[in-house]
């Protein structure tokens, strides 16, 4: 099983490691615009095969979508960050060309792929992604709640103090500091309700440091993170190429589900070989379909960005 990558930037990378690592595909193709960078990332990944015990073959090419040709998942994690004095409609016209770009050679080489949709403003993207390649909705997937969930496990295990294996929790919505809902009514430690552990307080400290997860890091490292997300991307390949029908929150094209329609944006989905299986119907109380609702009406806001590329 094939998987391509799309950019070798850290995202891109780690994605390719993880995949490589866990022998989740048996070849992985890494492409980037920037003469020789993927294909020294490959090679520097590949050498590291023997110690480590996998067998999966990692390529590296420079802009060549013949060597990506039958991809079974294709991942797209390349576009620019947003640079001091660009509009976000500036970023968006950058990144949507790059993304629609890509997205129409990938197809060329791999007419019946599926597409992980990385670049941000992800849940643009990925909507940018569907309308332009005009691909059915299930083999269009935007990444951004898988990393979201597991972001906000991971505060849940700290505030909890305890292993973030025997914790569950989602996060549904946008994949922006505002617009995302971390679930924490729903969310468990080991099927009890985190809310006999933790107050009120520490829950809404949990949620805001998960909505503002990507930000913090961020300003830690100075660029947009890598590990979390690269494992995001490796989690969801993981799903869709061993049909495992995990459910996984990710953005995906609506027509009617949570009250949304003509949109992309992350709701919790089965995944499996063809992509999106289904869209798993959470019953939302008031106050967290309200919260959809807004989240939805900023994810909007921001396609309308799209108006001159589409
Ligand atoms: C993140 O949340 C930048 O979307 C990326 O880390």
């Amino acid at each position: 099983m094939k998987v391509t990558i799309v950019g070798a930037g850290n995202v891109g990378a780690s994605c390719a490691e993880y995949i490589a690592i866990k022998q989740i595909a048996s070849e992985v193709v890494l492409l980037d615009i920037k003469e020789g960078y993927a294909e020294g990332k490959a090679l520097d990944l590949y050498q590291t095969a023997t110690t480590l015990g996998f067998n999966t073959k990692l390529v590296g090419v420079t802009n060549d979508y013949t060597a990506t040709a039958n991809s079974d998942v294709v991942v797209i994690t390349s576009g620019v960050p947003r640079k001091p004095g660009m509009t976000r409609e500036e970023l968006i016209g950058i990144n949507a060309g790059i993304v629609q770009t890509v997205a129409t050679n990938l197809l060329e080489h791999s007419p019946d792929t599926i597409i992980i949709v990385v670049s941000n403003p992800m849940d643009t993207m990925t909507y940018l992604a569907l309308k332009a390649t005009g691909l059915p909705k299930n083999r269009i997937i935007g990444m951004g709640g898988a990393l979201d969930s597991s972001r906000f496990k991971t505060y849940l295990s700290l505030a909890l103090q305890k292993p973030s294996n025997d914790i569950q929790g989602m996060v549904i919505g946008g994949h922006g500091d505002t617009t995302m809902i971390p679930l924490t009514r729903l969310a468990s430690y080991n099927g009890s309700p985190v809310s006999q552990f933790l107050s009120s307080a520490e829950l809404e400290k949990v949620a805001s440091d998960t909505m503002v997860g990507g930000a913090t890091l961020t300003k830690l490292l100075g660029t947009s993170a890598w590990y979390a997300p690269g494992a995001s991307v490796s989690y969801l390949v993981a799903s869709i190429l061993h049909d495992q029908k995990r459910m996984i929150p990710c953005s995906v094209f609506l027509e009617g589900e949570y009250g949304e329609s003509d949109i992309c944006i992350g709701v919790p989905c089965i995944i499996g070989k063809k992509g999106i299986a289904s869209v798993v119907d959470v019953k939302l109380n008031a106050v967290e379909q309200e919260k959809f609702s807004k989240s939805a009406t900023a994810v909007r806001t921001m396609n309308e960005a799209l108006k001159d590329v589409l």
